[in-house]
C-alpha cells in the first residue's frame, strides 16, 4: 500500500532536551502541504554544527527550540509531493537543502549571493512556511533543524528547499555535499576565488577544512598549508592538496607570525574553517598587506572578532561564506556530477558509516582526531 497522503511512522533520533544524548523514538512524519516535498532519507552525514547546537549552544550559537531532530547533511529519495510541486516527483534522487532558492527574491536574482532568505526566520526556529514543523513524537510537535531533520527517516521540506540530483548518484556519499564539502570547497571556488599559484592557508582540518583544501587545489594553488592542533591530521590532509602542516602547539609564537614568516608576507588566501572567534583573527592576519584575503567558513553566532583597522586599511579583505557561495538548488546537481566523474572526493572523507541507533556514537567519534565524516545510513 502507497504512503502517499498518508503519516508515515518510522525511527528518527530525537533530541529532547540540550546537552543530553538523543533517543531513537518512533516518530510521526506528516504528508507534505502545498509547495512542499516528502522525503525517504537514505543517509545522513553528521556536521559538526549538529553536535554545537546538541552540546556546545551556550559557546558560539544561538539556542534553537526543542525537542529537535537534528541533521541537515544528507540525500534520499521522494516519497511523495504536496500540491503545486513541479520542479520533482516521487522517485527522484534529492538532497535537502537548509538553504533554500525560491528562485524570486532580491538574493536569489542577484548574482552577487548564494544567500536566500525564504521562510528563513521560521526555518531558523525549526518550523516551515505555515509555522508548524511536520513531525511529532509522543503527541508533541518535533521541530525541524533549520527546516531540515535528518536523522529521521523520512522530513518534509519546501520544494526550492530540494535539489534534484542524478538517479545513479550513491545517495551515502553524496549526502556530504548537502552541507560540509560544499561549503569548504566553495569557499575557495566561489568566494575566495583562488587563482593559479596563489599561496592558500586553511586551520581547521575537518571535513570543511579539507574541502577548502580541495578547491584551493582545484583552482592551482602552488602551496597550500594546513594548520589544525591535531596531529593526526596530517597525513590524511596530504591526500586533499596540503602542501605543508602547522601545528600552532608546536610553535611559542602566535600562529600568524609563524605563517607570515613561512611565506615571506603572508598567505593570498586564509580561510577559518573552525568557528573560533580568537582563532579568525590569527587567520586574518596571516594573509599579506596589501590584498590578502580571509573567509570566515566556521560557523558562530554570537560572539565577535576584534581587529586592528590598519589591518584592514592596509589593504586585506575579510570574508564570509554560508554554505560556501552555491546558490542551491541549481548547483548541487552540478556537484554531484562533479563527484561522479572524479573532480571532487567524496569516499575519502567517510571514515565511519553507523546506524540511526548510533548517532550518539557519532557524536563522540567527533573528538576522535582520525575522524572525518561519519555517515549515517537509514
Ligand atoms: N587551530 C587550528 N585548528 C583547530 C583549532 C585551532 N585553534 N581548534 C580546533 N581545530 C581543528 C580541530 O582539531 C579539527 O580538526 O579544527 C577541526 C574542526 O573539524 P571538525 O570538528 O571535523 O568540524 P567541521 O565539521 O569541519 O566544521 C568546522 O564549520 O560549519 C562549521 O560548525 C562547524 O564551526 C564548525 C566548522
Ligand atoms: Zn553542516
Ligand atoms: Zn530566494
Amino acid at each position: 500500500m502507497g504512503t502517499e497522503n498518508k503519516v508515515i511512522r518510522c525511527k528518527a533520533a530525537v533530541a529532547w532536551e540540550p546537552g543530553k544524548p538523543l533517543s531513537v523514538e518512533e516518530v510521526e512524519v506528516a504528508p507534505p502541504k502545498d509547495h512542499e516535498v516528502r522525503i525517504k532519507i537514505a543517509a545522513s552525514g553528521v556536521c559538526h554544527t549538529d553536535w554545537t547546537y546538541l552540546y556546545d549552544y551556550e559557546k558560539g550559537v544561538k539556542t534553537r527550540p526543542f525537542p529537535l531532530i537534528l541533521g541537515h547533511e544528507a540525500a534520499g529519495v521522494v516519497e511523495s509531493v504536496g500540491p503545486g510541486v513541479t520542479a520533482v516527483q516521487p522517485g527522484d534522487k534529492v538532497i535537502p537543502l537548509f538553504l533554500p532558492q525560491c528562485g524570486e527574491c532580491e538574493f536569489c536574482l542577484s548574482p552577487k549571493t548564494n544567500l536566500c532568505f525564504k521562510n528563513w526566520s521560521k526555518t531558523q526556529h525549526g518550523v516551515l512556511a505555515d509555522g508548524t514543523s511536520r513531525i511529532t513524537c509522543k503527541g508533541q510537535q518535533v521541530y525541524q533543524f533549520i527546516g531540515v531533520s535528518t536523522f529521521c527517516e523520512y522530513t518534509v521540506v519546501p520544494e526550492y528547499n530540494v535539489a534534484k540530483i542524478h538517479r545513479d548518484a550513491p545517495l551515502d556519499k553524496v549526502c556530504l555535499l548537502g552541507c560540509g564539502v560544499a561549503t569548504g570547497y566553495g569557499a575557495a571556488l566561489n568566494v575566495a576565488k583562488v587563482e593559479r599559484g596563489s599561496v592558500c592557508a586553511v586551520f581547521g582540518l575537518g571535513a570543511i577544512g579539507l574541502a577548502a583544501v580541495m578547491g584551493c587545489k582545484a583552482a592551482g594553488a602552488s602551496r597550500i598549508i594546513g594548520v589544525d592542533i591535531n596531529a593526526e591530521k596530517h597525513e590524511i590532509a596530504k591526500k586533499f592538496g596540503v602542501s605543508e602542516f602547522v601545528n600552532p602547539n608546536d610553535h611559542s609564537k602566535p600562529i600568524q607570525e609563524v605563517l607570515v614568516e613561512m611565506t615571506s608576507g603572508g598567505v593570498d588566501y586564509s580561510f577559518e574553517c573552525v568557528g573560533n572567534i580568537t582563532l579568525m583573527r590569527a587567520v586574518f592576519e596571516s594573509c599579506r598587506v596589501g590584498w590578502g584575503t580571509c573567509v570566515i567558513v566556521g560557523w558562530n553566532e554570537t560572539g565577535s572578532i576584534s581587529l586592528a583597522p590598519i589591518d584592514v586599511l592596509m589593504g586585506r579583505t575579510l570574508k564570509g561564506t554560508y554554505f560556501g557561495g552555491w546558490k542551491s538548488v541549481c548547483s548541487l546537481p552540478k556537484l554531484v556530477e562533479d563527484y561522479m566523474s572524479g573532480r571532487i572526493l567524496l569516499d575519502e572523507f567517510v571514515t565511519h558509516t553507523l546506524t540511526l541507533e548510533e548517532t550518539n556514537h557519532a557524536f563522540e567519534l567527533m573528538t576522535n582526531g582520525k575522524r572525518f565524516r561519519t555517515v549515517i545510513k537509514m
